[in-house]
């Protein structure tokens, strides 16, 4: 048995998050300011946007886009039914109503045509995840939503960093949303972004994260023209992420080199699937496996300390979003074979290595 915990993910920070914050502290400026704004340029020039909005969270980011887009109560929006249940509770927070759709079974992304085939006279939406940082399959889901005069909203809270067809994620439809919570490439605890090219969105977004305002003010006198709210994210958090960011590039790297490790370590375990890497640029947050005994595994990896995550279930099986399975066949499925590997910036081959030989052992015995 292994002496050292295998950790499924874990976020890492060091001196220059912490040089970050300090300046921050002594500059008497914690709130959402001049660093929050440098962070929200650097992202949408690496990404290639025009305009990048901070906010608390991802679940934040999905409900201003919408809102932003005209979307709430009386609308529906159409969402993929094996997603974290943020997308869908987002939908809510908006005061819209969720549409569930069935995923396409390779790549777990919303199936373009469940969409087709579920746009309904009230749909005002549709919300794409890429699921893990797979991208969805947009050159169906673009052409579509145009066709129906559907706002398309991109949940890449998973994706920061990876590319679709050449075009990083969160830039495609009408806004990409990102996470910068606990368990993402880019943390600062928590954290969202919205990424659009449309300057109607973005002013809109601007007033909904700051009480009607587009620009700041005096917090006395100022005019509030629209309503809005309080979603602002701090310098303090922008300064970690800001640092964060300067890793990028590697965690990236690293990532790859992951997903390369496990696929050499576990090739001709016939018993394991692991989704294919065939789309370039395309970066995973964390490795994934489909495997038919994936209790057996569960039980092997608590004896060996090797902490992994299994999928999340079919949003029509949590009670707020309940339905009869029908329809749901590949989320039902993938959702009961799924897992994630550990997947932290620490893993090195030789915990690659170790994962993969109790694989193989666990099941090579059933
Ligand atoms: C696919 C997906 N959507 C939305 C979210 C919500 O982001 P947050 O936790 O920052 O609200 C997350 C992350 O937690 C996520 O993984």
């Amino acid at each position: 048995m292994s002496t050292k915990t295998i950790r499924w993910f874990f976020p890492q920070f060091g001196e220059n998050e912490k040089n970050g914050v300090l300046k921050v502290l002594e500059s008497n400026y914690l709130n959402d300011g001049e660093v929050t704004r440098a962070f929200e340029e650097k992202v949408a020039a690496f990404i290639g946007c025009r305009y990048c909005v901070a906010v608390t969270s991802g679940t934040a980011a999905i409900a201003l886009s919408l809102m932003a887009l005209g979307i709430g109560p009386g609308d529906e929006v159409i969402v993929p039914d094996l997603t974290f249940i943020a997308t869908a509770n987002a939908v809510r927070l908006a005061g819209a109503s969720v549409k569930l759709v069935d995923i396409e079974p390779l790549r777990f992304t919303i199936d373009p045509a469940r969409v087709d085939e579920s746009i309904g006279p009230q749909t005002k939406a549709v919300i794409a995840v890429d699921v893990n940082g797979r991208g969805a399959n947009y050159e169906a889901l673009e052409p579509l939503c145009k066709k129906h005069k559907l706002a398309l909203i991109c949940d890449s809270a998973e994706a920061l960093g990876s590319k679709y067809k050449g075009r990083y994620l969160g830039t495609y439809g009408n806004a990409g949303c990102f996470s910068f919570s606990a368990n993402k490439t880019v943390s600062s605890g928590q954290g969202g972004m919205i990424a659009t090219n449309d300057i109607d969105v973005y002013h809109r977004l601007r007033e909904l994260k700051d009480q009607g305002r587009r620009f700041g003010g005096t917090g006395g006198d100022d005019l509030h023209p629209v309503l809005g709210f309080n979603f602002k994210y701090t310098n303090l958090q922008a300064a970690v992420a800001l640092a964060q960011l300067e890793r990028l590039s590697q965690r990236i790297s690293h990532f790859q080199d992951r997903d390369r490790w496990y696929s050499k370590a576990l090739q001709g375990c016939p018993q394991v699937t692991l989704p294919p890497l065939d789309e370039p640029g395309e970066v995973r947050q964390w490795t994934d496996l489909l495997c038919q005994n994936r209790t057996e595994l569960e039980i092997a990896f608590k004896q060996n300390q090797i902490d992994i995550r299994p999928f999340w279930f079919p949003l029509h099986t949590q009670r707020p979003y309940r339905l009869p399975d029908e329809g749901f066949a590949h989320s039902i499925h993938i959702s009961q074979e799924g897992l994630w590997l550990p997947s932290s910036f620490e893993l090195t081959e030789e915990d690659v290595g170790k994962v993969s030989k109790i694989i193989r052992e666990t099941l090579f015995l059933l």
